[in-house]
């Protein structure tokens, strides 16, 4: 603990910004829990201030993240459920924004303590307060470790009260731990997508029925289903129609296994799946998701657009019950970019657990085995509010219930709240 002290007064004072001494009281850290990392489960739900939920991580252990993401307050002054309005008074270089910085700096000082030196984190900023995370990443994380910033398309028409530019777009910053670190970012062979339909090139290497443990019937009985497909198109469906014939996960010596998505999952994303004539039924390995290139630093996918956050949210709960979410697929964009397919991710800034959510559809595509922490805060939400509704009576309330969505989607994902 210490360590961390030192490490935060050290950055704290290059910047002119002064702690008080009891920042990390380790009477309170003492009440967050100790983390088995070997035996962590799909995803782990800290509730509480992450200022304690991270020094106590990184007093406890080092170097076990691969990918740290986070979405925190923008500091817009915006009546959101947490408070996004830190504006000091204070005669400081960074003027009203040191409150801002000073919020920060403590939390990313730790955050790097628990990072790999092979780690990357991406940080999710607007302008208000890009050029002031700019500093402080430069002197947690060193210049040297700066990766680059992706500018990323958040709407068509823009947001935002400047009277002269709506603002359509908002940043992701990123940095590796040491001169080790780096994204998925390489040339793959093309040729090898040999099929294309209107979401891209692909190739239909991937079984959708499940191999290896616990890919029997009786494992996951309400994964057992027929899917019907048509022999001359490849196209696979949930409901029989005219002309299309049945197919069951049944391997070629007769054992009953089951499928990889639940009937509900593969009914959304059918579109995903490909039979062969014999019925044989894969998974699509799109190109777009397979094929590794360096970075580009515009994105514009609408997909990535705030109003499909909010549409998710308000279909997966019934209601609007969180201001802020990010979309699923921006995140898996980000995961899939920056980690491998076994990453350990640290979220500190959760809200509605994207993240979470946006590993388990990403492990259910490739088969992989990413694991999410996830840190939200306690504050109270205001007994108006939707989310009170659907029994959230605290910001962590709204993840957890999440992840209990989550868990109904993918049976496998397992999750811990602390
Ligand atoms: C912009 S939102 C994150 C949204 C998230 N990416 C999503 O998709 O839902 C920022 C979150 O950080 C949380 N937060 C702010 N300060 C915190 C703190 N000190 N400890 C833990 N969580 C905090 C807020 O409650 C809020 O839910």
């Amino acid at each position: 603990m210490i360590k961390l002290s030192n490490e935060i007064n050290n950055v704290g004072g290059k910047l002119g910004l002064s702690f008080s001494e009891d920042l990390l009281d380790s009477s309170l850290i003492g009440l967050y829990p100790k983390l088995d990392f070997d035996n962590i489960s799909s995803s782990t739900l800290i509730a509480g201030d992450n200022i304690y939920s991270l020094a106590k991580l990184a007093s406890s252990i080092n170097d076990v993240v691969d990918v740290c993401y986070i979405d925190p307050p923008y500091n817009t002054g915006n009546k959101f459920l947490y408070h996004d309005n830190r504006k000091s008074n204070s005669s400081n270089f960074f003027g009203t924004h040191s409150a801002w910085m000073m919020f920060m700096l403590p939390r990313l000082v730790a955050a790097r303590e628990i990072m790999k030196p092979t780690g990357v984190i991406a940080i999710s900023i607007d302008d208000y307060e890009f050029a002031y995370l700019k500093i402080l990443m430069d002197n947690i994380f060193g210049e040297n470790n700066f990766i680059g910033n992706i500018v990323v398309c958040r709407s068509k028409n823009g947001k935002g009260s400047n009277k002269n530019i709506a603002s359509t777009h908002e940043y992701l910053m990123l940095y590796g731990k040491s001169s080790l670190a780096k994204l998925n970012g390489c040339l793959d062979d093309t040729s090898i997508y040999d099929k294309k339909d209107e979401h891209g090139e692909y190739k239909v290497d991937g079984l959708f029925r499940k191999k290896g443990e616990a890919s029997l019937r009786t494992d996951r009985p309400n994964m057992f289903y027929p899917l019907f497909f048509n022999p001359s198109t490849g196209e696979v469906f949930v409901e029989p129609g005219m002309g299309l014939q049945p197919a069951f996960p049944i391997d070629s010596k007769g054992i009953e296994r089951r499928w990889l998505w639940g009937k509900e999952t593969a009914r959304e994303r059918s579109w995903q799946l490909y039979a062969s004539k014999k019925g044989v039924v894969y998974v699509k390995n799109y190109s777009s998701t397979d094929k590794r290139r360096k970075v580009r630093s515009f994105w514009d996918n609408t997909a990535f657009y705030t109003e499909r956050a909010t549409n998710e949210i308000t279909k997966l709960f019934g209601d609007k019950i969180f201001d802020t979410p990010k979309p699923l697929s921006y995140i898996m964009a980000i995961l899939d970019v920056i980690g491998q397919s076994d990453a350990v991710i640290l979220d500190f800034f959760a809200g509605s657990a994207t993240t979470a959510h946006a590993s388990a559809i990403l492990n259910s595509n490739d088969n992989g085995t990413r694991k999410t922490i996830l840190m939200e805060n306690n504050s109270q939400i205001p007994e108006t509010h939707i989310a009170r509704k659907y029994g959230c009576n605290v910001i962590s309330d709204i993840s957890c219930a999440r992840l209990q969505k989550i868990k109904l989607e993918f049976p496998e994902f397992e999750y811990k709240v602390y």
